[in-house]
């Protein structure tokens, strides 16, 4: 190998390292006109190396580039002579962008004149992927927390939320409960209470019967005053029971079908004559309406106690309207109300006023027995109770919507009669009170002395020949005995295991014949199906006149 040779092979490799060394190489004049470019900027950017030599630096770059370039760095490379690692954003022959970082160096000679211009350029194109993915990555890594600090907010605000919502429903069958054990005492109170007034109503006829037959004089005059005065407060001593029991839902039923329109249209007169002159009002009728199935006489009952605290709460007059239509109770209303309400078809009895309204805490009690805003002597407090006990035991649900200043609304929805139920098959028997006596056997069963010597006494005194038993058993021994009996009297609720209806059963069994009537303060699922009366079965409630009771039991020995 010569020396020459030795030399061209060096300046061969210097050429090629030149021309392909991974980075761009430009010389250029110091005002930027390019003089040498290597092969790799070209193929980079897509021109042959000779179509560049003669254009500016500068002309390579996008616009924003050239701006840069002339405001910045080309100023900063006459400066400082050089300028190193600035990101510019070259275009290739396609017209496509082709980032680049590039580093600039000014050549002088000995008199301090640039004599040209050498441009590095180092493809950018990967760096600023990584540059863009990794901004990606923080922006979404700056996304998630956001989020995640979003959901932390919700979060927060979501179990506040159910926590309340919680609380609510607690809150509801607290007050459920509540109204069940208040149901349930007053049940019970009212239940011994009218075993005690059917005894003392009694005792009160018996003096004043005894008291005409005596010659007449200003002592007797004082004792039959006295005797109407007890027996009209203990009249209303039986009227308020009955309402307790109502409230309880333990009061006797005697559900009819009822066309729900032709009822409020009935009572508007009465209704009318309640509210007095002040109040308009007025009755809407929906067409096509559903037939329920309830007492008639405590559905009016209901409507008289919602008029009177519709005119109570509407002293300088105003509205009342009592709208009747067909309604559906869906799952999910069911689902947000404490009491157990069925789904399904009702029909609907509204009753707005105009009245005061109620605030929440009123509203929340409403329904208590003795429950009331009105002064002593005004009103008992049993009104709303009633309404709600009744409209419950006959499977329907009670609403009450109230705004202070506006007006109430209350809303009672009875289920709807489903099937064609004849009307005679609930038709009540008229009581033939013409002549009461008579001379057959009647087997009273009565746990309660007083009560079972009030009603054997009242019997005996009509001319029946009279049995009594204190419990079941002790009745079912008096027939084994053989002893003939026609009618069995027995309360529903007695000692010893046995109730009425069993008794009634058993009774039934030795003698097919023998008639039976019930008599009870409340109705037990022993007689009752869902708190109404069977059809068919016979009843009497305490407390009872002996003219009732007379006329009652004449009337099922006819039968
Ligand atoms: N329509 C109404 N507008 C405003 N408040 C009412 C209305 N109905 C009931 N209230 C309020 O509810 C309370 C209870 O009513 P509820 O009918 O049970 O008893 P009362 O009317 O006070 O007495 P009672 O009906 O036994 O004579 C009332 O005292 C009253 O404060
Ligand atoms: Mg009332």
């Amino acid at each position: 190998m010569t020396d020459q040779t030795h030399d061209a092979d060096a300046e061969e490799d210097l050429a090629d390292l030149f021309e392909n060394a991974p980075c761009g190489y430009v010389s250029a004049e110091p005002g930027g006109r390019i003089t040498k470019v290597n092969q790799t900027l070209a193929v980079w950017l897509g021109w042959r190396q000779e179509e560049l030599v003669g254009r500016r630096f500068q002309d390579l770059l996008n616009i924003a580039g050239k701006i840069y370039f002339e405001t910045h760095f080309a100023p900063l490379l006459r400066m400082q002579g050089f300028f190193n690692e600035v990101a510019l954003d070259l275009v290739a022959r396609e017209g496509t962008r082709f980032p680049v970082l590039v580093n600039a160096v000014e050549r002088r000679d000995e008199d301090g004149h640039v004599r040209f211009l050498r441009i590095t350029v180092f493809n950018a194109s990967d760096r600023r992927r990584y540059e863009r993915e990794l901004l990606d990555a923080r922006r979404a890594a700056e996304q998630a927390t956001a989020e995640l600090r979003e959901l932390n907010q919700t979060l927060e605000a979501r179990v506040a939320e159910a926590v309340e919502q919680r609380m609510q429903a607690e809150e509801a069958l607290r007050q459920a409960q509540k109204m069940e054990a208040i149901g349930q005492l007053t049940g019970g109170v009212a239940h011994d209470f009218n075993n005690l007034l059917t005894v003392i109503m009694g005792g009160l006829e018996t003096i004043s019967r005894q008291a005409n037959e005596l010659p007449q004089g200003s002592a007797t005059g004082r004792i039959q005053r006295s005797a109407a005065m007890a027996a009209h407060a203990a009249d209303r001593a039986a009227t308020l029971t009955a309402r307790l029991l109502a409230f309880s839902r333990r009061q006797p039923l005697d559900p009819k079908p009822i066309d729900p329109g032709r009822l409020v249209t009935g009572l508007a007169d009465m209704l009318q004559r309640t509210l007095g002159e002040t109040v308009a009002l007025q009755t809407v009728i929906g067409a096509g309406l559903w037939r329920t199935l309830a007492d008639p006489a405590e559905l009016e009952n209901a409507l008289v106690n919602l008029a009177v605290n519709a005119r109570d709460a509407m002293p300088d007059g105003g509205r009342l309207t009592i709208e009747t239509s067909n309604a559906y109770l869906d799952d999910a209303y069911v689902a947000s109300i404490a009491e157990p309400v069925a789904a399904g078809q009702y029909v609907l009895i509204a009753v707005s006023d105009t009245g005061s309204g109620m605030d929440a805490d009123t509203l929340a009690q409403v329904f208590e027995p003795f429950f009331t805003t009105k002064e002593v002597g005004k009103g008992t407090g049993l009104g709303l109770s009633q309404v709600y006990g009744f409209v419950r035991q006959s499977g329907g649900h009670v609403r009450i919507y109230s705004e202070v200043g506006e007006g109430t609304t209350v809303k009672i929805y009875l289920p709807r009669l489903a099937g064609a139920a004849t009307a005679a098959e609930f038709e009540v028997r008229a009581p033939t009170v013409a002549d009461v006596r008579g001379d057959e056997t009647v087997l009273v069963v009565e746990d309660h002395e007083d009560l079972r010597a009030y009603s054997v006494s009242v019997l005996a005194e009509a001319g029946y020949r009279v049995l009594e038993a204190n419990s079941g058993p002790e009745a079912l021994a008096l027939l084994e005995r053989g002893s003939r009996v026609d009618l069995l009297f027995t309360d529903v609720v007695l000692p010893d295991g046995m109730d009425g209806r069993r008794l009634a059963n058993e009774a039934a069994r030795r003698n097919p014949r023998l008639k039976v009537l019930y008599t009870t303060g409340y109705t037990r699922n022993a007689i009752v199906h869902n708190g109404r009366l069977d059809p068919g079965v016979q009843l009497i409630t305490k407390p009872f006149t002996s003219a009732e009771l007379t006329a009652k039991v004449r009337q099922v020995l006819d039968d």
